[in-house]
């Protein structure tokens, strides 16, 4: 099928794990991307931001990256003026690290941490400046090995084991995860069909951290050694009927 390529979709972040998927399948959608390099347009000066942002006329704008908020909130201000789609990505951390299962969009966040306050601060300025922004909140990310990105959970066990010498993961949490593959097809279906809102991307309904390090040990065959620990009970597992992340793998 050929698709007429006739919309544009701003992308921040694109050297990150994340990004270049993500543009593979906004693609099969019509749009053709236009990446933003912040070594030629200065995330630091609202002038240059705004002037980018008038010549590249986006259709769609998909913020990946971190910044400062005005950045932010300038693309979220440009989306409302000129009524197209922003979606900016966020993470299950805003709920923070004493979460205990069953989390929707209406939960409370009490981020705890440099990380999830900046990501939670992030979300609430947007919404602040355009209500109609997606906000997606993922789980941490799975990729194969070959990708080499520090926030890989693969990557995790790889560098874990090297520094001592076994990776310990505990059989009392239960985290929201995804393969980023399966993230990014799923979020693209979202900002094309469904109403700008707070959406929660999980793949992971079912196993703890401890079975799911010895999954991903034995599909990518890492060989590394994983020690089973029981301490206290974490779960930070999304729940969202409207999303549907493919999930066979962690049943
Ligand atoms: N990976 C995960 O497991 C995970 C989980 C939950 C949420 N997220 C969220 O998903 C988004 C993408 O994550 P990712 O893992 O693909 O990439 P990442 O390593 O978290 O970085 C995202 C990108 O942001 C840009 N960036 C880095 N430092 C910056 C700075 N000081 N100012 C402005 N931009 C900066 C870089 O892209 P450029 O150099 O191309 O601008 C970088 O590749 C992030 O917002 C992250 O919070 C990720």
């Amino acid at each position: 099928m050929v698709i007429k390529v006739s919309k544009v979709c701003l992308v921040t972040g694109y050297s990150g794990m994340i990004a270049k998927e993500f543009v593979k399948d906004i693609t099969k959608y019509g749009y053709e991307c236009v990446i933003w390099d912040r070594k030629v347009i200065d995330i630091d000066i609202d002038n240059a931001i705004n002037n980018y942002l008038n010549e590249v006329k986006p259709d769609l704008i998909v913020h990946f990256a971190y910044g400062r908020f005005e950045w932010s909130t300038l693309m979220a201000l440009y989306a409302k003026n000129n009524n197209i789609k922003m979606v900016y990505i966020s993470t299950v951390n805003v709920y923070g690290d004493n979460c205990n299962g069953n989390l929707d969009k209406e939960s409370l966040c009490i981020p705890n941490d440099d990380y999830s306050r900046y990501k939670k601060t992030s979300e609430d300025k947007i919404l602040g400046f355009n209500k109609n922004v997606y906000i997606c909140r993922i789980g941490w990310q799975i990729s194969g090995p070959e990708e080499t990105h520090d926030n890989n959970m693969v990557e995790f066990m790889r560098r874990e084991f090297r520094n001592n010498g076994v990776v310990k993961a505990s059989i009392s949490s239960y985290l929201s995860t995804s393969f980023t593959k399966d993230l990014t097809k799923e979020i693209a279906r979202v900002i094309e069909n469904m109403k700008p809102d707070i959406y929660l991307f999980n793949s992971n309904f079912s196993i703890n951290f401890y079975d799911l390090l010895c999954k991903l040990n034995a599909l990518y065959n890492l060989n590394v050694k994983i020690e089973a620990i029981n301490d206290k009970y974490f779960d930070n597992r999304m729940y969202d009927n409207r999303v549907k992340v493919k999930n066979d793998f962690f049943k």
